[in-house]
């Protein structure tokens, strides 16, 4: 399934064309957005632009908060008084038609010029209503699911004054020690661009104007996934060929998409701090990739320039972020205070904060904030029916069965048989909201969040025994976590306290004893330990959670082990001891009913990995698609080499190359196989394919067959492998999915198209282009398939 969007369609490949007939590397060349760049809005932005002061245009390049959600904000600013002199671009921190009717009725009633205010929030996986979270949705690889939860997040963010959303992050995530791997897509650029593109399509509409439609901000540009050893806000160093194939093509999917703002990232990219660097902002986003939107720093950020030593003073880092291209400063205080003295210096020309302007106008007329700056106040939130079938729906496509061998005289313990007798519920997570609601959930509430052990008790009655087991953290951890959790205002604070680990495993264990079989709900706590800042070293289960899963399984009851995690984490004692185990992540307010539908088998689990779960957290960063080596690791990797032979390959010498899960892993209740695959043409030449633009070339195609005895729906995955390029190319990389339901016995043909878009690569000069090759194909339901073709392309 090629997930192209309209716009993209619209993307002309005439130069393309023309350097692919001459047989030179071929570029694209972009087209404006639509949404931004016509006549009559840009008329109306020069028209207003003109009666600006210079204080009032700095003033639309500041972006301001009422709190320190997650940075420092030391500012005392009169916020009212500042929006009444027209001094204020956009606001975070206020939420709510009441609250942001107030503020805008000073900013549109009071100022000069009635410039409405931009006002934004962290709208990441749902609004009030949280949907699973962005890692979890990726691992539906259905792009609509995405665009579902960005059509609930920009309706209900519309509903509380919110016009712009800092979503979707399609940072590549290849380090799941990094904790933001939990907003991402995961580890492929394939993937994550079909993501990225759903996003803005669900929060766009592709027509801003409409009233439920948001402006995104695509996030965080650029690699910041890739910081150094997965410790947030790191440094990056990568090559520049990297850097476009793999990391930038998300935001690439994104901007032709039609994505109206950007937000630069934290981190430096070999050296030069991305929110001051025109090689990223000038001449790869707007002369590139043709972005008519604008970019706003991330938080503080540009003040943070200066502790990245690329300028002393304020003067210095506000020039060199403005001139690289980021027009609107995000709680740094300082573009509303230097800029329009720098001008007045002569030190920043004025045309170029007239350009920062200009784009920021053009996405507030596109939003129709000029029409309607104000928001009707409806009624108050409620998690009502509709919402809950959807956030079920949505979660219960997500989830990845990662093993269900049968235990001996049971069988599979997956899907639990209806008649099943007595089952204990084990575990921090099985009865916890606020844990599963998953990071970034700045407006959700903890409290619509349906437990594991509330579904479970709705199924099964007094059947259903529970015990906590053991608290999230252990020792002073614990204690951290429960002050941190009762000096805030939420009521849902419901974790099991739990302060003796050994005391509470034993009962736990005593509680398994009673049942006929044991459910361990277990993972890592949402607050501190995921999201931003929540790097971590070790990625095994937080706490006691380990000690308490073995206790469990010493009992020899069959043990079906639930990971509620926003992050792969190391799973290797589970995986060899206990013989089922469902990946479910942060599934959000219908969490127990969700994983309840897929543990009885009323769902049957469809997700994939989008990101490998590592052996040991020593083989990261670990992804499928690695680059080839000239001594590739071959042969039985579990023991120390024998022989040099063994030893002098790329491996390690105390554990295997090799993921645990890797990326594209999920089982199903039933069995799924695959034709041999074939090409509709195996010979292509290269001119015709460096001419095809975003047509195929050739189509794989394959049958794919149910052969068990329910119903399941399987990700159909194409990978393929340029074995003779200039540069050295991946081992595997995906170029096409499909999720197929099938019937019991049911099979169905699945084509695939292949055509520049899949086949190019970036060569040694920086330009995409496509080589005589052979390209090996597999086609399968993961990055491990086998069914094999090729495709020759020829002089
Ligand atoms: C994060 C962004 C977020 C911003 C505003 C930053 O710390 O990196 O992802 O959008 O804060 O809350």
């Amino acid at each position: 399934m090629k997930n192209t969007s309209v716009r993209s369609l619209r993307i002309l490949p005439s130069l393309l064309l023309l350097a692919g007939l001459a047989g030179l590397p071929a570029q694209t060349t972009p087209v404006p957005n639509p949404q931004l760049a016509s006549r009559e809005l840009n008329a109306r932005v020069e028209s207003l632009l003109k009666k600006m002061t210079l204080d009032e245009k700095a003033g639309q390049l500041a972006q301001y908060s009422v709190d320190n959600a997650t940075g420092p904000n030391d500012s005392k600013l009169n916020f009212d008084e500042m929006a009444a002199r027209g001094e204020v671009g956009s606001m975070q921190g206020i939420v709510g038609a009441e609250a942001t009717n107030r503020f805008q009725h000073i900013a549109v009633e009071k100022s000069r010029l009635h410039i409405p205010v931009l006002f934004a929030r962290d709208v990441i996986h749902g609004h009030r209503t949280i949907f699973p979270v962005p890692l979890a949705l990726a691992a539906s690889w259905d792009p609509s699911v995405a665009e579902t939860v960005a059509r609930y997040g920009a309706k209900e963010a519309r509903a509380d004054g919110i016009a712009w959303v800092f979503s979707p992050m399609v940072d590549i995530a290849r380090d799941p020690r990094w904790g933001r791997i939990v907003e991402s897509a995961g580890e492929d650029p394939y993937l994550g661009s079909a993501m990225a593109r759903a996003w803005v399509r669900g929060y766009q509409q592709d027509d801003l104007s409409r009233p439920d439609s948001v402006a995104v901000s695509v996030k965080h540009f650029a690699a910041y996934g890739a910081a150094i050893a997965g410790r947030d806000y790191n440094a990056v160093e990568m090559g520049e060929i990297t850097l476009r194939q793999v990391y930038l093509e998300p935001y690439r999917a994104a901007v032709e998409a039609g994505a109206a703002t950007l937000m630069s990232s934290f981190n430096s990219i070999n050296g030069i701090p991305v929110t001051a660097s025109p090689f990223l902002l000038t001449q790869i986003l707007r002369k590139e990739w043709g972005f008519d939107g604008f970019v706003v720093s991330d938080w503080a950020a540009i003040p943070e320039l200066r502790d990245h030593s690329i300028g002393a003073d304020d003067e210095t880092v506000v020039r060199k972020a403005l001139e690289a291209g980021v027009e609107m400063d995000m709680v740094g205080n300082l573009y509303g205070t230097v800029i329009a003295s720098q001008v007045r210096a002569g030190k920043i020309p004025e045309s170029v904060v007239d350009e920062a302007v200009r784009r920021i106008l053009r996405v507030k007329f596109a939003l129709g904030l000029f029409e309607r700056p104000y928001t009707e106040a409806g009624p108050a939130y409620d998690a009502t029916p509709e919402r809950r079938a959807a956030a079920r729906k949505v979660a219960g496509e997500t989830f990845v069965l990662l093993k269900n061998d049968p235990v001996e005289g049971v069988g599979a313990l997956l899907p639990l048989a209806v008649k099943a007798k007595k089952v204990a519920l084990i575990g921090p997570m099985a009865d916890s909201q606020r844990e599963v609601l998953g990071a970034w959930t700045v407006t959700g509430d903890p409290k619509y969040v349906v437990t594991l052990k509330s579904a479970l008790a709705e199924r099964l009655g007094d059947r259903l025994l529970y015990a906590p087991g053991c608290d999230f953290l252990s020792g002073a951890d614990a204690d951290i976590l429960r002050q941190l959790y009762s000096g805030g205002t939420d009521a849902a604070n419901n974790h099991a306290p739990a302060p003796d680990d050994a005391k509470s495993i034993a009962e736990a264990v005593e509680t398994a004893r009673k049942a006929d079989l044991a459910i361990l709900a277990l993972g890592e706590p949402t607050n501190w330990m995921e999201g931003e800042a929540a790097s971590r070293v070790h990625l095994g289960f937080t706490g006691a959670q380990e000690r308490l899963l073995e206790a469990v399984a010493a009992t020899g009851k069959p043990v079906i082990l639930v990971v509620l995690s926003g992050r792969p984490l190391e799973l290797k004692w589970a995986a060899a001891h206990v013989p089922a185990i469902l990946e479910a992540w942060s599934p959000g307010i219908e969490t127990g009913h969700a994983v309840a539908d897929a543990l009885f088998g009323d769902v049957n689990p469809s997700g994939k990995l989008p990101a490998s779960f590592p052996r040991a957290v020593g083989q990261e960063p670990l992804y499928y698609a690695q680059l080839p080596t000239g001594r590739p690791a071959h042969g039985d990797l579990t023991h120390l080499p024998r022989n040099n032979d063994e030893k002098y390959m790329s491996r390690y010498v105390d554990e295997e190359n090799s993921a645990l899960y890797p990326f594209g892993w999920g089982l199903s209740y039933t069995r799924f196989s695959y034709s041999r695959p074939a090409v509709s043409r195996n010979e292509v030449p290269v001119r015709e394919v460096l001419a095809s633009g975003h047509k195929p070339v050739t189509t794989v195609g394959v049958d794919v067959k149910n052969t068990g005895s329910v119903a399941g729906t399987e990700v159909v995955q194409l990978y393929i492998r340029n074995t003779a390029a200039s540069v050295e190319q991946p081992v595997r990389e995906l170029k096409g999915f499909a999720r197929v339901t099938l019937a019991p016995g049911e099979q169905k043909r699945v084509e695939f198209p292949l055509g520049f878009d899949e086949l190019n690569f970036y060569n040694a000069e920086i330009m995409r282009t496509v080589e005589p090759t052979t390209y090996k194909i597999w086609v399968g339901g993961s990055s491990l398939a086998t069914a094999e073709t090729s495709l020759q392309v020829v002089e």
